[in-house]
């Protein structure tokens, strides 16, 4: 079996369902549940025998230590993060005990662990590490896209602390041997992502009639991959991966802001046009820019491709309408995330 941690948020979610639906390899997944984790998310797999959900922190050593020690998995996948950039400005406490201090107790568990099992099992295992293109810092427009020798250059609190997780990952593999990969992914999109990231905040905005708000120009430019090729990457890393390495994953989409807003309410306005007849684009609104907001990303992942074979399948037309179609088609998961909690969110970060 394999253990996941923070497989109640987007990514993980994502990728369990994914996995059971290529193996019946069971699947245990410890999360702390803070805002981001939806067990909602993962309701088809109730009464599933090769499904096991945990609630608790990564930073419980003793927690995960007994987990290890009872369901002896082969692989341990770490998702679990504080991964919002903004809220990473307004409060970067969270993100360093989770992504850091979290991290580290996580290695310290693992490594308990892995140097108690018999020389095979210890050969087989692996620790994967779920991690961003943000800790390469941001690009120019004419700067060729990120590649793994990259110089890490994290600009806002939560870039550093995941660049931090990503190096206690790698110096636990140089001192100890600890077998782990990590790998850099560019922006995700697609079902059960929370609505305070850009692509489901605007197309739920603006079917409730809401401003969509764009920081500064709107011409920042990221790299956008369907959550379920970021899904496939990863259990590609995960079978095929070479010890010690690192990967980038990204899905050659790089598009502006105002680009990916501009499709969404093209995209609503041929399947739920608006009573006015007008265009979604009317609600867009330039707002003030994110303090430190990262110009440009963008990933070269060709190492992924020529080590590995992995190539994204979605381009961002089809996923783009997959996904819009996935929330309008998703209501009774969409309010049970837009609860208090999340109402509080919006009004902190962007007021009236
Ligand atoms: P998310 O915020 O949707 O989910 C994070 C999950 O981790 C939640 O279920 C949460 O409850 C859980 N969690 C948080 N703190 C925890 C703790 N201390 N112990 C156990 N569980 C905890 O995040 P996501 O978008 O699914 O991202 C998953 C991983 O992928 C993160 O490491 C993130 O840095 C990385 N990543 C995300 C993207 C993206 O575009 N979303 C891109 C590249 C990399
Ligand atoms: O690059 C990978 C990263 O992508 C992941 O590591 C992070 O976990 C993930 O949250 C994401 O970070 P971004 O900051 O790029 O994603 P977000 O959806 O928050 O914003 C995307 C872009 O849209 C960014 O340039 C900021 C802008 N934006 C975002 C919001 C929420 C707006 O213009 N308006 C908004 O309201």
């Amino acid at each position: 079996m394999i253990l996941v941690t923070g497989g109640a948020g987007f990514i993980g979610g994502n990728f369990i369902l994914d996995w059971l639906s290529h193996s019946n390899e069971s699947i245990i997944n410890l999360d702390k549940l803070t805002y981001a984790g939806n067990l909602d998310t993962l309701k088809a797999l109730e009464g599933d025998l090769r499904y096991r959900f945990v609630q608790g922190d990564i930073g419980d050593r003793a927690l995960l230590g007994r987990l290890l020690t009872e369901y002896q998995p082969r692989a341990l996948i770490n998702f679990a993060a504080e991964s919002h950039v903004d809220r990473s400005i307004q409060g970067p406490g969270e993100f360093i005990q989770t992504n850091v201090v979290g991290t580290f107790n996580l290695l310290e568990a693992v490594r308990f662990y892995w140097n108690e099992l018999p020389a095979n099992e210890k050969e087989q295992f692996r620790l994967l590490h779920i991690s961003t293109d943000e800790v390469y810092g941001t690009l120019e427009a004419a700067t060729p896209p990120f590649t793994e020798t990259n110089a890490y250059e994290p600009n806002s609190p939560y870039s550093a602390s995941k660049a931090a997780s990503d190096h206690l990952v790698r110096a636990w593999h140089h001192t100890y041997g600890l077998p782990v990969l990590t790998t850099n992914c560019s922006n995700n999109y697609g079902p059960y992502q929370f609505p305070e990231k850009l692509i489901p905040l605007v197309i739920l905005n603006a079917i409730a009639g809401k401003k969509l708000p764009i920081y500064g120009d709107g011409k920042q430019i990221r790299d956008w991959l369907f959550v379920n090729d970021h899904c496939d990457a990863i259990r590609c890393v995960l079978e095929e991966g070479v010890v010690g390495e690192t990967y980038n994953v990204g899905g050659w989409n790089e598009k502006t802001n105002l680009d990916v807003v501009r499709s969404i309410c093209a995209l609503l306005d041929e399947i739920k046009p608006r009573v006015d007849g007008k265009s979604y684009c009317e609600q867009i609104v330039f707002i003030t820019d994110r303090p430190g907001h990262d110009r440009r990303y963008a990933i070269n992942a060709h190492k992924l491709e020529r080590d590995l074979g992995w190539r994204p399948k979605e381009t961002f037309e089809t996923g783009i309408s997959k996904t819009v179609n996935w929330y309008l088609e998703n209501s009774a998961w969409i309010q049970n995330v837009t609860s208090g909690a999340y109402r509080d969110w919006v009004q902190q970060q962007y007021g009236a």
